[in-house]
């Protein structure tokens, strides 16, 4: 037998099980303040969660999607250094609560979520907008196009899916901003599933339009859940495609900073998350594809989708937690 190296590829075997703890533990911490009103609050508990738990993993780790820049997030913030020191050099994108506000409000889909990669694979994206187009997999590439028009792409798709447009859902999220691009779709007698929170969740949800009945996401979103969102379509096969809305100068410089020379690229999947990629996510509420944490009497139940994108493995996990202390 080979010895295990002491690479992602030789470990991902071993860190895609241990990664399911990380997005469980943040996920049980949060899902406590379910419905408290309170953001800021459910975020903290989660990230302090998910934090403790990274750290016992064997990594050497750097976070490059995180809870902000230094000065702005104590803990997880763009640069920390976590795990044990002792492995692989990767690189991590992660959301201890993806969905602050539906997590307060009580609301479908808020998700704990994390993605490994090696070293240099994710993209630096700064804190801003993103305008995101994405599908699940199993389709040719060039289905979709960020500058296609909402109309281009839905027929497109419709056509790939073999379906007529009438059987298209897009999810959008629900913001004055996406006035426009809501009439456009409607005009083309695709549905639309609005979200009030949630893009990472709602990109993911493409990978499954039967169990989810989404087809494809359109809109601008947080940049940081875009790579999230990507790593997790790098694992399944999904195309996404994103440009960074990088409309003042102070953006652009930003931008610059993190090494963005092209503040009109689009990137695309493996262009936001390269090489081999772990990704996983739990629900902390109820959502469409997967349950939020269970407060039993004896235990907790949590329900967890982890990927990789070496074997295009898609696992769900239902975890019974007896040990409910722990938590
Ligand atoms: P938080 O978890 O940070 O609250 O993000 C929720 C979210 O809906 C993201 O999923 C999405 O990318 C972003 O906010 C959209 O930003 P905005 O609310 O400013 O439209």
């Amino acid at each position: 037998m080979n010895a295990v190296s002491n690479t992602i590829a030789g470990l991902d075997r071993i860190l895609t099980m241990e990664l399911v703890r990380v997005t469980e533990r943040a996920a049980v911490a949060a899902a406590r303040l379910r419905g408290r009103g309170d953001e800021k609050a459910a975020d903290q508990v989660a990230v302090d969660a998910m934090r403790s738990e990274l750290n016992r993993l064997n990594i050497k780790g750097t976070v490059v999607i995180g809870e902000g820049e230094r000065d702005e997030a104590p803990m997880l913030y763009i640069g920390e250094e976590v795990g044990t020191g002792k492995g692989p050099a990767v690189d991590i994108a992660l959301d201890p609560l993806e969905g602050t506000t539906i997590c307060a409000k009580n609301l479908p889909n808020a998700l704990a979520v994390i993605a490994i990669a090696e070293k240099g694979s994710l993209l630096f994206a700064p804190d801003v907008y993103m305008d995101k187009i994405a599908i699940g997999p199993g389709y040719p590439e060039g289905t979709i196009d960020l500058d296609a028009s909402p109309a281009d792409n839905i027929a497109s798709l419709a056509k790939a899916k073999g379906v007529p447009v009438n059987e298209i859902t897009a999810c959008i999220l629900d913001r004055p901003r996406h006035a426009k691009l809501i009439e456009a779709v409607r005009a083309t007698g695709a549905a639309i599933r609005l979200i009030g929170d949630g893009d990472v969740a709602g990109v993911i949800h493409t990978t499954d339009p039967e169990e989810t009945g989404i087809d494809i996401y359109i809109g601008s979103g947080g940049a940081p859940e875009g790579v999230l969102a990507a790593a997790a379509l790098r694992c399944t096969g999904g195309q996404i495609q994103g440009r960074l809305i990088l409309d003042t100068p102070e953006k652009v410089e930003r931008a610059a900073k993190m090494g963005i020379s092209d503040p009109n690229k689009v990137y695309r999947v493996d262009e936001m998350a390269r090489g081999d990629v772990l990704f996983a996510a739990t629900g902390v509420t109820d959502g469409n594809m997967l349950a939020g944490v269970k407060f039993g009497r004896n235990y907790i139940t949590t329900d967890t989708i982890v990927l990789r994108s070496s074997s295009r493995t898609v696992r769900e996990i239902k975890a019974r937690h007896q040990d409910v202390d722990k938590f």
